[in-house]
């Protein structure tokens, strides 16, 4: 199989991405990957700020290509093919990266690749695992969270994911409802570990209902309603916190781990060497990966976790997945256009609702 050196670039959301590819599909490395967030620029918001975010890639691109270029030690001239997200995602930002890319591709006639966001997150265990197709793969971060059977490069089955909020836009909410700092992720596991999941009743939303679909921000206001029970003149003690935290993630867990059990009961009978893996900032909670983990042992199925800086937002997975990808379609060059929708599976009903970080697909 031909070698070749890819340059990706991702801004569809609040981290801006480029990175340095080379090999070929199933063997691939990664010669650089920076990522420079925006994390700091949005802290006062609540959220990402979609003008801030497009402004900020706008003016960071070139550097972080150049960046990218440098700790790969390669330079333009041995650059075989540019890759960029073209979508989902918040679309000032995807138009940035679009741009930088085309002006590239033409200033060097290089071919350019429009890749599809979630693509990229859902071929990531193919590069870090060479994982056998076809998987099952859970996409749980702030801005995502489906379930899909992935059976190609471009063959996506989607088979669930969120109708309201992405499990990590729940965890960031909830830490700000109960005074714990951002991300929420983190700060809500960290606390929950003293908590008692069991003294609030909290829902565990669409259990009652088949099929994979989930949803999270009934969650959000049950756990409201029982803060406001027990705080004290707008004060909730660390104990408090602890018990709501615990009880929130216990059940953030079950629906997770009850939703997975069913998408594997739909992938399982598909082949017998089975894998699940997972993508997203939240995959990083322990408390899910072990439930996660255990469901996996039912169906014989192997649990995969890439590293985190390949699960959370990389220019890498979006240069790979241009790699597995180019084997079976033209790349797209000028005639590139920026999507801020792009849902993976074009069979799928469409999901609701657009979340903090851009829209779901
Ligand atoms: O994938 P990611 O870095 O960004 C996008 O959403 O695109 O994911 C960030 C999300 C945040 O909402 C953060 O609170 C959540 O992942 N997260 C976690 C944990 N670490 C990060 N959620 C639960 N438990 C964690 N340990
Ligand atoms: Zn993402």
């Amino acid at each position: 199989m031909t070698s070749l050196t890819l340059l990706g670039i991702e801004s569809s959301c609040d981290d801006t991405a480029a990175a340095v590819l080379r090999g070929a599909a199933g063997s691939a490395d990664i010669l650089s990957s920076v990522v420079i967030g925006q994390t700091a620029l949005h802290a006062d918001f609540g959220g990402v700020v979609p003008e801030i975010a497009a402004r900020a890639h706008a003016e960071k691109l070139d550097d972080c290509v150049g960046q990218a270029l440098d700790s790969a030690n390669v330079t333009l001239d041995d650059i075989d093919a540019i890759a960029v997200t073209a979508g989902p995602g918040l679309i000032g930002g995807v138009v940035s990266g679009v741009m930088c890319a085309k002006g590239i591709a033409l200033a060097r006639d290089l071919p350019l690749y429009g890749i599809n966001h979630l693509a990229g997150h859902a071929l990531t265990p193919r590069l870090t695992d060479s994982v056998p197709y076809p998987y099952l793969m859970l996409l749980v971060s702030g801005g995502h969270c489906q379930f899909l059977i992935v059976s190609g490069p471009n063959d996506f089955r989607r088979l669930g994911g969120t109708i309201d909020d992405a499990p990590g836009e729940a965890f960031d909410k909830i830490a700000r409802l109960i005074a714990l700092p951002q991300p929420g992720g983190p700060a809500i596991e960290t606390r929950a570990k003293d908590g008692d999941p069991r003294r609030f009743k909290l829902p565990r939303p669409l259990l009652d209902r088949e099929g994979c679909d989930m949803s999270f921000s009934g969650l959000k206001t049950a756990v409201l309603r029982q803060r406001d029970t027990i705080m004290v003149d707008g004060a909730l003690s660390a104990a408090d916190q602890a018990d709501l935290a615990a009880g929130f993630q216990t059940a953030v867990v079950d629906v997770l781990a009850e939703k997975t059990r069913r998408a594997l009961s739909i992938y399982a009978p598909m082949t017998d060497v089975r894998s699940i893996c997972v993508a997203g900032g939240v995959a990083a909670n322990m408390a899910i990966r072990a439930a996660l983990e255990t469901v996996s042992q039912e169906f014989d199925a192997t649990f995969i976790a890439p590293p985190l800086t390949l699960c959370t937002d990389n220019a890498a997975m979006i240069a790979y997945a241009a790699l597995e990808q180019m084997g079976s379609r033209p790349p797209e060059g000028m005639t590139l256009s920026a999507r801020p929708r792009w849902p993976l599976d074009q069979t799928a009903p469409a999901m609701l609702g657009s979340g903090k970080k851009g829209a779901k697909a």
